[in-house]
């Protein structure tokens, strides 16, 4: 199943719109042998209608934003970019530096949303004025963070700007729904739209019976069945496919829609968290 929609957009803190499906890169830029493939595969997706693309200085060791500037090619200003700079970057003078460097590989002027990629030893409120320092100059934005708990979140609100923040990129999906007990409602609350990393945990959740159950009835896919329980629920979705029938299957996704008796089956398979629980990572 192609997309044949337009891919809706959520409304950041900003005001700015973000598309709520993007292609992840993780695991990109890993292997020259695959570089042909991974271009390949985020092309096609552009080609398909969709404009946001998540990767990070740390993929492929900087690898993966120089493929992300290959498949975008003069499609620019079409793009939503998101890049991220590692906690050990992420000084004041660490952070804009790193940035600089992203934009290099990248090939463009600026990046659309700039993440911290997880908290680190350098203080959030050096991060953070890294980060309105490059948003001032043009070079990002806005900015958001990634992998920080729902205390990490309440620390953040008490910086200086810290408020300014657009996302938190997590890993969430059917199996890992602890943020629902505190760091959801903590987005919500603030308007700010969750990114759900690893939204296919790695491809490892799709064998299971339940949701093979509903994807049938559907005429879809176990992958598109967890993707659209995301998309539900107004969280941005970005999973990662060097396979271009992978994109289109999890484009299908957006017009897959769940019914409440769907979403009760699911929530007895999968169920939400009634305690409060760290984070999880990958
Ligand atoms: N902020 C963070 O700390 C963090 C951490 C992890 C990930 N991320 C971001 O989130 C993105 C997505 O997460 P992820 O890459 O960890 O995992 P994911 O998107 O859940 O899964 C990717 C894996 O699933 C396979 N796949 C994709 N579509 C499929 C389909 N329709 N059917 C079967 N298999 C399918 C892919 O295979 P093929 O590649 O062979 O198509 C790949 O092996 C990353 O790429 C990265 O951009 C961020």
């Amino acid at each position: 199943m192609a997309a044949s929609v337009s891919i809706p957009t959520t409304r950041l803190p900003s005001g700015a719109s973000m598309p709520v499906f993007g292609l992840g890169t993780w695991r990109m830029g890993e292997s020259a042998r695959m570089r042909a493939a991974e271009v390949k595969a985020l092309r096609h997706g552009i080609a398909q209608g969709v404009t946001l693309i998540d990767t990070a200085e740390m993929y492929g060791s900087g690898e993966a934003e120089t493929i992300v500037a290959d498949a975008v090619g003069n499609r620019r200003d079409d793009m939503f970019i998101v890049s991220k700079v590692l906690p050990n970057n992420a000084s004041r003078r660490g952070t804009v530096a790193a940035c600089e460097r992203s934009l290099k590989r990248l090939k463009t002027d600026r990046i659309d949303l700039y993440l911290l990629h997880w908290r680190g030893s350098y203080p959030l409120a050096d991060t953070v004025a890294a980060f309105e320092e490059l948003r001032a100059a043009g070079k990002i934005r806005g900015w958001g963070v990634s992998n920080l708990d729902h205390d990490d979140m309440h620390e953040l609100w008490g910086v200086s700007h810290g408020r300014h923040c657009q996302t938190d990129q997590v890993l969430y999906n059917l199996t890992r729904r602890g943020i629902e007990f505190d760091l959801l409602p903590f987005c919500r609350k603030h308007e700010m739209p969750v990114m759900a990393y690893s939204p296919l945990e790695q491809g490892r959740m799709l064998g299971h019976k339940v949701l093979a159950e509903i994807a049938t009835q559907h005429d879809a896919t176990p992958a598109q069945v967890a993707l659209a329980w995301l998309l539900r629920q107004n969280v941005i979705v970005i999973p990662k496919a060097t396979s271009t029938a992978h994109v289109d299957e999890n484009l299908g996704a957006l017009q897959l829609k769940l019914t409440t008796t769907d979403v009760a089956t699911l929530d007895r398979a999968f169920p939400a968290p009634t305690e409060q629980q760290p984070l999880d990572m990958l």
